[in-house]
């Protein structure tokens, strides 16, 4: 078992397991990233930003740095969301200020797809989770993500990022089997992926769908909610018993349908999505996370103390925990995330 203490005594523990706490328990999207010149340093001494996920002490590094920082109330193993399509025998690079590259996938290639041996692929990640649950303070919990079967599938089809992911919403409506067939794969190798982080002593795990945003019903019910119901009842099924927080990134009136259906604990909630709507329609006492803007974050000054207070106020009496709408940007000072956890303390 992993040597962490009783579970109950980490702030991010209780808000999901349904407590509302006076102050919010408190961490960022992508806290351990380029805005941290000490990651920065890391980061330059590696081969290449997969090579850099896959070794665990550069990894176990960059994922305590920002508590050391800040004392985060969680740390966020530090990993990608594009492991998992090499668990699927797929080449996964980065090009500097381009983004992460794959091979395009075609309906016809989805057919010849098979699982790998995921723990011995992803085997490394493994072992920086065991070697944080040692590393981290007693107070501070660690979280374990993946994405979601949409998100890694729109990449994996269209061979990168893009700006509306037209070949991989076509593939969902020309070629349903072989869509079905992909989101399936990707979703059982998840499986394996994150009962290995759980029990290497993940004690949340979070997964991301950052592109739930634009999907018509259908598809998001068969794109998003059913893929991320096979995980979480994979999870369960195998003994998991950890919060899942689900991240449906710009889902907008579908959160209310992935709240219902999807069997994540918690939700984090998009900077765009309107507090008071949430508030009004989502499960009252399901934990939600989020929502402050990044560009916020980037701007500083009254106008982030103004909009930190708005967001408290708004979830207060609520289960929340304190967090972007997403991904801290590389261009924030230091001084203004020193000012965003002294705001939330209250110091
Ligand atoms: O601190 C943390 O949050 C933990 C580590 C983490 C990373 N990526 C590290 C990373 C997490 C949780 C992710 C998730 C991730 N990766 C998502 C989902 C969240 C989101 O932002 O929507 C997605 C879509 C990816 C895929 C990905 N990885 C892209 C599109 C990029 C390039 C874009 C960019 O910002 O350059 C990455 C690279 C990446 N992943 C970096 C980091 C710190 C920056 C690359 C570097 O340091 O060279």
């Amino acid at each position: 078992m992993p040597p962490n203490p009783p579970v109950m005594t980490k702030s991010i523990l209780k808000v999901l397991n349904g407590e509302a706490l006076d102050q919010p328990p408190v961490w960022l999207m992508r806290q351990a990233g380029r805005y941290l010149p000490e990651y920065r340093e890391v980061r330059s001494g590696a081969k290449s930003f997969i090579d850099f996920c896959l070794t665990p002490d550069k990894a176990t590094e960059v994922t305590l740095q920002p508590i050391r920082r800040f004392n985060f109330d969680a740390a966020i193993l530090f990993a990608d969301i594009l492991l998992i399509p090499m668990t699927l025998g797929r080449k996964v690079w980065f090009e500097t200020g381009e983004g992460p590259k794959l091979d395009p996938l075609s309906a016809d290639d989805i057919a010849g797809l098979e699982i790998g041996d995921v723990e011995a692929i992803l085997g490394p990640v493994g072992q920086t989770v065991a070697n944080l649950s040692v590393a981290l303070p007693a107070e501070t919990a660690l979280i374990g993500f993946a994405g979601s079967p949409w998100t890694v599938a729109t990449y994996m089809i269209e061979g990168g990022g893009s700006k509306d992911r037209w070949n991989a919403r076509r593939m969902y409506w020309q070629y349903p089997q072989a869509m079905a067939r992909l989101l399936d794969l990707i979703a059982d190798a998840t499986i394996r992926y994150l009962v290995m982080q759980a029990r290497a002593g993940a004690e949340v795990l979070k997964l991301f769908d950052s592109w739930a945003e634009g999907l018509p019903p259908p598809m998001f019910e068969d794109m998003v909610i059913r893929p991320t119901r096979r995980i979480v009842d994979g999870l369960r099924a195998a003994g998991i018993t950890c919060p899942v927080i689900g991240f449906p990134k710009g889902a907008g009136p579908n959160y209310i349908g992935y709240a219902e259906r999807s069997g994540v604990t918690a939700l984090a909630l998009d900077h765009g999505l309107n507090t008071q709507w949430a508030l009004d329609n989502l499960p009252e006492r399901m934990p939600l996370q989020g929502q402050l803007d990044p560009a916020a974050l980037r701007a500083g000054g009254e106008a982030l103390d103004a909009e930190i207070d708005r967001i408290i106020s708004a979830f207060r009496g609520r289960p929340h925990i304190f967090n972007l709408g997403h991904g801290i940007t590389p261009d924030v000072p230091v001084a203004h995330v020193e000012q965003l956890v002294r705001k939330i303390r209250g110091e």
